[in-house]
């Protein structure tokens, strides 16, 4: 969990319908709070029915005399059972400091926060008096989303993990003495903190059944808070785009909080800003604007201080900087000396991570959230057309386009889904819903980019639980987006929890035709997460939530090429009251198509203390699956496990993943393979 995830934002500052108003009123239109919570229903509610469960073999037809043939009949030719989407034995929550894994899987270590990966990466000291010089050689802080380039053709054993580094945890980074903007603050604790953010580029290959990082290699690098970018697209040299240090407003220093990602098929990776807002401070008195505030910098000083002594991260002395952070970023990982670009045509929000898929016209459409209680779901479509013969040509498709976003309603909608929705431009011309356009009140099409989420209040999109990843499924081109929770409404109580919404959901939808670029779809929810043991219909969730699978605060997503759904989770790990039997933030695997829909899900991970897991990718092969986790050791405002000490006592006691005991937490991508060889999740 970012703790800039947690400051009090009003839930619903645009006065737009939310979505959990509008999930209602579906629900009580199909008489699904009225038939109360049986499958007849919508086969949605979980009321105690059959759990999916975790065995693997519940639906194969019983037979009296398997294998027997008739008398008289030909003997048929066997046909070989396909491999079962979810093969595996569920693993059980646990609150351990450790990764667990399914029986028959094993897992380990790929990078750690301050490994090296450079001939002269200094090595990591272990009490936090690494040199901001250290920190820019070795791996960056708190992993995040991530991808495997294989380096030629389709390899499965030799690739470019990319991987971001999203935030620090002060209590972890600095050494004890250290406090954020005061006792021996210094910007060689900024520069150290600045060059923990960013992505890491890590050439890495498998020897002998280990997957190793491959150190020195011509394509290692590190992207971090200073790295030039070039700003592409509408809102490049935008004077809103204009510092006093980059007055052409168009080539701006570094990329921060780099969350969820994205991968191109034109072989870039994206990496997507987050929380940049907490990044900008001022000392003295609130003198934001209100886009400023719309964004959520800090009113005054900022949590990581880096304005303390770094001028442009002061909004009061360079107001246009923030302006250049919350954007897409396009890296070429192949390119070590490739410059990044921000693609403004994408918007500017709290990204979390990026979708491609191709339109029925071979657009380019990328699906993105904006991880904010009330915010919204965006698309954008390129104004050109993938070709995979023209590949220099495909590297502009980012640069230009059309920005939408989602309004979900509750109207007529075919089979069992339950609304439907549409796409609004993000563009002068587009109606406000105060009868205006947007034209009116942005002076162009970059001012639109720039205050997207101004934009998309004025237009009446629909405000969310927290859009986080995006993913679209391989061959239906179904789009699934976590929406984690909203902790911001939990001012009511436990007997309306999805007022409070404390476990968050999946939505997914269906473009009209099939087609990415529509301009319609229709929507259900997958999987509505909680807690059977704590109370009923909302509170227990959908039909597909068991006391086996209990899971809250879906965050990281993705489809692998099979279709099946892995979810990650980055939420409350207290294991009591209404999370109880949940554990440890984990990763589960969903087979969407499983039994009458119901879509059976199972957690196949469990991570260690405090820790969320995120960050997935697959060898071209499926035999390995890579994750990253992040935070581990981290309380936030959690209960301290059992017998450890209070954090402010020993920040130190929660976790020492992944080293030996006494050692400091250290975010770090891990490796899991089927110890038969076979693909993950079978
Ligand atoms: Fe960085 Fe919304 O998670
Ligand atoms: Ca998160
Ligand atoms: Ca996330």
């Amino acid at each position: 969990m970012n703790p800039v995830d947690l400051e009090d934002v009003p839930t619903n500052r645009s006065g737009n319908t939310p979505f959990s108003d509008i999930v209602e009123r579906a629900r009580s239109r199909r008489g699904f709070l009225k038939t109360g919570l049986g499958l007849g229903a919508v086969g949605f509610l979980s009321a105690g029915l059959a759990a999916c469960g975790s065995d693997d073999d519940d639906d194969k037809p019983e037979t009296e005399n398997p294998g027997e043939t008739p008398p008289g009949e030909p003997t048929p030719t066997p046909n070989p059972e396909p491999a079962p989407m979810l093969g595996f034995k569920a693993v059980a929550a646990d609150s351990g400091d450790a990764i667990i894994v399914p029986e028959g899987y094993s897992s380990a270590v790929l990078t750690r926060w301050g490994d090296p990966l450079f001939a002269n990466s200094p090595a990591w000291k272990g009490d936090a008096t690494d040199t901001a010089e250290a920190q820019r050689l070795t791996f960056g802080d708190n992993h995040d989303g991530m991808h495997f380039f294989p380096l030629s053709g389709e390899s499965s054993t030799e690739g470019l993990l990319v991987m971001n580094h999203e935030y620090i945890n002060p209590e972890f980074f600095f050494p004890a003495n250290v406090v954020t903007g005061g006792a021996n603050w210094s910007l060689e604790w900024i520069r150290k903190s600045q060059h923990a953010h960013g992505a890491s580029v890590a050439h890495v290959r498998l020897v002998n059944g280990q997957w190793e990082v491959v150190v020195p290699s011509a394509y290692n690098r590190r992207i971090h808070a200073n790295t030039p970018m070039l700003i592409t697209g509408p809102a490049a040299g935008h004077p809103s785009m204009q510092t006093s240090a980059d007055q052409t407003g168009t080539i701006s220093l570094g990329t921060i909080n780099n969350c969820g990602n994205g991968y191109t098929m034109w072989g870039t990776y994206i990496t997507c800003e987050e929380n940049f807002n907490g990044y900008f401070g001022t000392a003295g008195t609130d003198q934001r604007d209100a886009s400023q505030r719309r964004y959520g910098l800090s009113a005054t000083r900022s949590g990581y201080g880096w304005e303390t002594l770094d001028a442009r991260f002061d909004y009061v002395a360079e107001p246009n900087e923030s302006n250049r952070f919350g954007w897409i970023v396009e890296i070429d990982p192949f390119d070590p000396s490739s410059t990044p670009k921000k693609r403004t045509a994408l918007g500017r929000f709290k990204h979390e991570n990026a979708a491609q898929t191709l339109a029925a016209d071979k657009r380019v459409v990328v699906y993105m959230g904006d991880d904010q209680a009330g915010d919204y779901i965006y698309k954008f479509v390129s104004d050109g057309k993938f070709d995979a013969a023209l590949p220099m040509l495909n590297r502009n498709l980012l640069e230009t386009g059309t920005l939408y976003v989602a309004k979900f309603e509750a109207g007529a909608v075919t089979g069992d889904m339950m609304g439907n929705g549409s796409w609004i431009a993000l563009r002068p011309e587009t109606a406000t819903t105060n009868g205006q356009t947007l034209g009116t009140t942005f002076t162009d099409i970059g001012e639109i980019l720039i205050n997207a989420r101004l934009a998309a209040d004025a237009v009446g999109a629909t405000p969310m639980d927290r859009p986080e990843w995006v993913t679209v499924h391989p061959t239906t081109g179904e789009v699934y987006c976590t929406l984690t929770n909203n902790s911001g409404r939990s001012t009511t109580d436990d007997a309306n929890p999805r007022a409070r919404n404390v476990y968050g959901q999946i939505v997914r939808w269906r473009e009209t035709g099939g087609d990415a670029a529509a301009m319609t779809f229709e929507w259900d929810l997958f999987v509505l997460a909680g807690n059977p043991a704590a109370g009923e219909g909302l509170v227990a969730g959908s039909a597909n939530i068991t006391a086996e699978n209990l899971f809250n605060s879906p965050d990281g997503l993705a489809f692998d090429a099979h279709g099946r759904l892995w979810i990650q989770t980055d939420g409350n790990f207290s294991n009591t009251g209404a999370y109880a039997g949940m554990g440890n933030n984990q990763m589960l695997v969903a087979d969407p198509q499983a039994g009458a829909g119901k879509g059976e899900i199972r957690r196949f991970l469990v991570g260690p203390s405090g820790c969320e897991i995120t960050g997935i990718t697959f060898t071209p092969d499926h035999k390995y699956v890579f994750v990253n986790v992040q935070h581990p050791g981290e309380y936030g405002s959690h209960p301290r496990a059992a017998g450890k000490p209070a954090p402010e006592v020993d920040p130190l006691a929660f976790s020492q993943w992944p080293d030996a005991a006494g050692g400091r937490p250290r975010p770090g991508t891990v490796v899991i393979w089927k110890n038969d060889g076979g693909i993950v999740g079978t």
